[in-house]
């Protein structure tokens, strides 16, 4: 583990490196305790280099037992090797040479799984961001590309399969007991692409004819036995790639596609070239075992890897200050990819429902940063929402700014000019320029300012000159580092709607330009007048969520019911259902903090209750709808000081009229989105059953009574339904004799399936209220519970602290001691592990004063502890500073 040095890297001081790595030859000869690598690294010095400069690689708690020059051995005078560099002194000028590093390496031992470590009996590698420097020294950074030649040799009985990234070359017995694997990637990557998977797997095999005609061999490799579950992997990889040429000209450029599934992973999954090594969660699946989340969720990562080979891998980033220049935009092309796969208003939704609570919240606290930063202690911690999720949304209104054509002319651009290039964002926003005319100078400041943009809104409408005028108002507040923010270039989609619910058409717009259905806001205050408007119109701004900001509007509850009837985008139909839910949550919030008794205007319940019964929306919208914003939401409307208990209770208050009102019309869906036949996991079933689950959810509050729910358990045939009612008997009836019957039988029909197992644990540790944290903790002495395991961690820890306010805020601070010694252990084991469940803690300051001092007392407890690692040490420090 890299324990803190404090150092911090700047953008500013970029430059290449003083040597050209033309190729690198690898051999493995793999064994569980002791790996030995042998690096050939062939490299010059760059023209203009000094001559006397020497050559420094990276390590990464490594040890050197080898270094030749041109096969010779070098002498102990002309290197240093330190566990974190390898400097090699009085090296050619001008020529070419030769370096060959022997390491060993010790793969069971890697418990950090970065670099090369073992799972489940399985050798695998993570590379990205700097884990390739934990194989063997190495100039390990993203704009030193190279292609590859490996050989893998191992015992041939324990790893019948060994893979690469790029093409087989051959294999063959290698010597007494062992065998030999070879693979060649032709296309110069950078290090953090390497990938090496060996072991004794399973496979599915399939084939994708590309639109020039190559065929294509595609294998998901999985443990013995779990097959069959990859199946749904492989048709929405085929899906994917098909997608790919259809959308974006975008075609495969090797011979083979192979993905493994892994049991032991930090991320979701990775995008080695040729080589996608995924977490299982993502690639297994069967109507028994998945939920019609978890098909989405495969069906998006894996289109998310595989875009990849394009946006990330063909052209990759310069260094890793630009890694939402692969991420942003390859997420933008994942969601894409769903939302032509599914419905397109009901992936929106749930992006931004995502956006807004996870990004949101890191953008508005101590986390805050720009999504291209210009410094950090530790990559590892930046692989964050802002990153991934605003990125997105940043190439996002770069299409909504340009239009559907010349954004693709952009993109057909960046492919073409920087192919095989590792580039930055300034790079990528000049293709977009250079396609389209448009100067994107101002809109480049989305890239560099970290923080939620407000916009606050008014309207007012003369029915004498039939003018309609719009005065709008950006401030980005001040995050870390940044007091003063300069104004961005807004894109806002909007339209004027009249009262039969037709869109006005403006006979001119002065005060800004307007293209289409978007307004341009790009001063920090600007009057948009529209002439020729007959009646006083209601306006829908931010239609799609066109920006990643927040709306300061106070629009009657009168106008946002009309827009939720009339509005022709149904992501605004959506957003105006739960504009008007939020008052009503924030209120009855405060009321039950202060023992009121607690309403909710009718007017919204009808609204929302109208568009439910809506037999001509789909199922999945109105599912959407009848969720109504969550008790993070809540208390990021409510902005400060808050009492998750008050929160929560004024929700259950909320949930509880709506159900009361609204019993026919629930009684009438739980009947009607029955689905019918086989279970499928396409989007219309999903709809129907989200829906479904949605009604009975609201069921379980008119009649308080568990019975629905625990027939429902007893009748479901597939695990969207069980888990669901099972989360409804646990999280509203825990003490149910039915639930405890329920976690019972579920817990025997599942064991020996740890994902399956992983619901099990995730739904108990945020059934709410002050008993959670005694549950979580026995939890963890189950002997299905494993602290070593990501998945088992997320699944009963990360869900505690990040899905159960109530539970985990507990006044008493225990919550919070509980993860400060959860962290503290994991910490030196998996650094990525312990900060993941430290971000949870983002939002303590905005709670009430006794819940903050508590976990004020527990971060420094973490912070104050010795030996951390950077990734700990990093974000604590800025969470308490
Ligand atoms: N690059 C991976 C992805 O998005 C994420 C990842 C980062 C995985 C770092 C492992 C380590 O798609
Ligand atoms: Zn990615």
């Amino acid at each position: 583990m890299r324990t803190d040095t404090g150092q911090i890297v700047h953008l500013a001081d970029y430059r290449p490196t003083d040597f050209v790595l033309e190729r690198v030859d690898l051999t493995f000869e793999l064994d569980p305790t002791n790996t030995k690598v042998d690096a050939r690294l062939i490299f010059h010095r760059r023209e203009g280099v000094d001559a006397s400069l020497p050559l420094v690689l990276d390590g990464d708690e490594l040890k050197l037992s080898g270094l030749l020059f041109d096969q010779k051995e070098v002498p102990a005078s002309q290197y240093d090797a330190t566990p974190d560099s390898l400097t090699v002194r009085d090296l050619p000028a001008e020529a070419p040479f030769e370096l060959t590093i022997t390491t060993y390496i010790n793969p069971e031992a890697n418990t950090q799984l970065m670099g090369l470590y073992r799972t489940n009996g399985v050798y695998c590698t993570q590379c990205e961001a700097e884990g390739f420097r934990r194989i063997t020294y190495f100039p390990d950074r993203p704009d030193v590309l190279a292609p590859y030649t490996i050989t893998i040799i191992g015992d041939k009985a324990a790893n019948p399969v060994m893979l690469s990234n790029g093409n087989f070359l051959g294999g063959a017995g290698y010597d007494e007991g062992r065998s030999f694997a070879a693979w060649f990637d032709p296309h110069p990557k950078p290090a953090y692409l390497f990938a090496l998977v060996a072991g004794d797997l399973g496979v599915i095999e399939d084939t994708f004819e590309t639109m020039s005609g190559n065929e294509v061999t595609l294998k998901i490799y999985v443990e013995h036995g779990k097959e069959p579950r990859a199946a749904y992997a492989m048709d929405a990889l085929k899906r994917s790639m098909k997608w790919d040429e259809d959308h974006f000209g975008r075609e495969y450029d090797l011979n083979i596609f192979q993905i493994v599934a892994v049991s032991d992973f930090n991320m979701g999954a990775m995008e080695n070239k040729g080589l996608n090594v995924f977490n299982d969660k993502y690639v297994l699946a069967d109507p028994d075992t998945a939920t019609d989340q978890d098909y989405a969720n495969i069906e998006r990562i894996i289109a998310h890897e595989y875009f990849h080979n394009w946006t990330g891998n063909r052209i990759t980033c310069r260094d890793w200050f630009q890694l939402c220049l692969k991420e942003g935009l390859t997420v933008y092309r994942d969601q894409e990819f769903s939302s032509d796969m599914r419905s397109r208003a009901v992936k929106r939704i749930a992006d931004v429902r995502h956006l807004k609570s996870d990004q949101f919240p890191e953008d508005s606290g101590p986390l805050a940063h720009p999504p291209r930063p210009d410094s950090y202690r530790e990559i590892n911690n930046f692989y964050t929402m802002t990153i991934y999720e605003k990125g997105a949304e940043i190439t996002g209104m770069v299409a909504t700014l340009l239009g559907r054509d010349d954004f693709r002319k952009g993109m057909d651009l960046y492919f073409e000019r920087h192919d095989g290039q590792a580039v930055t964002v300034e790079d990528y926003v000049k293709c977009f320029e250079d396609a389209s005319g448009r100067d994107l100078s101002q809109f480049f400041r989305w890239y560099v300012q970290a923080g939620t943009p407000l916009v606050s809104v008014s309207g007012a409408y003369d029915g004498v000159t039939g003018t309609f005028s719009l005065s709008l108002e950006q401030t980005t507040p001040a995050t870390p580092g940044q007091p003063n923010k300069e104004p961005l270039h807004i894109p806002l989609s909007f339209a004027l709607i009249l009262d039969n619910g037709q869109v006005a058409q403006p006979k001119s717009v002065t005060g800004g330009e307007v293209t289409g259905d978007v307004l341009h806001l790009t001063e920090r205050s600007q009057t948009f007048s529209f002439s020729g408007i007959s009646s006083r119109p209601v306006l829908s701004l931010n239609r799609s969520f066109s920006a990643p900001i927040n709306l300061a509007f106070d629009q009657s509850p009168e106008d946002l019911i009309h827009i939720a009837r009339h509005d022709s985008d149904l992501f605004s139909r959506w957003q105006a259902l739960n504009d008007l839910a939020l008052p009503n949550l924030t209120q009855a919030a405060r009321d039950a903090r202060d023992g009121k008794d607690v309403g909710c205007d009718p007017a919204f319940v009808a609204a929302l209750l109208e568009c439910a019964g809506d037999a001509s929306l789909e199922p999945a919208f109105r599912a959407q709808a009848l969720n109504l914003p969550s008790e993070a939401d809540i208390a990021r409307a409510l902005g400060g000081n808050n009492d998750p208990d008050a929160i929560h209770a004024g929700r259950k208050a909320i949930h509880e009229m709506i159900a009361k009102t609204g019993e026919e019309v629930f009684v009438r869906l739980y009947d009607e989105m029955k689905t019918e036949g086989a279970y499928s996991p396409e989007a219309e079933d999903a709809g129907k059953r989200s829906l479904r689950s949605a009604a009975l959810s609201y069921l379980t509050y008119a009649e308080n009574s568990p019975q629905r729910a625990a027939e429902a358990f007893g009748a479901a045939n597939n695990m969207t339904d069980l888990a669901q009612s099972l989360t409804l008997l646990a999280h509203r009836f825990p003490d149910a004799s039915e639930t405890t019957a329920a976690l019972a039988s579920f817990l025997t029909r599942f064991d020996g399936n740890p994902l399956v197992i992983d619901k099990w644990f995730s739904i108990q540790a945020t059934i709410p209220g002050i008993d959670a944290l005694e549950r979580v903790t026995a939890l963890m002495g189950n002997a299905r519970y494993n602290a070593g395991n990501p998945n088992r961690v997320r699944s009963l820890v990360g869900t505690f602290a990040f899905g159960n306010p109530t539970g985990f805020n507990r006044a008493d601070g225990e919550g919070y001691g509980f993860l400060a010694d959860q962290i503290l252990a994991i910490d030196p084991k998996n650094p990525q592990l312990a900060v993941r469940l430290l971000t949870s803690m983002r939002s303590w300051r905005s709670l009430e004063p006794v819940r903050a001092e508590q976990a004020r007392l527990a971060l420094s407890k973490i912070a104050n502890a010795s030996g951390l690692s950077t990734d700990v040490s990093d974000i604590v420090g800025r969470m308490l500073k």
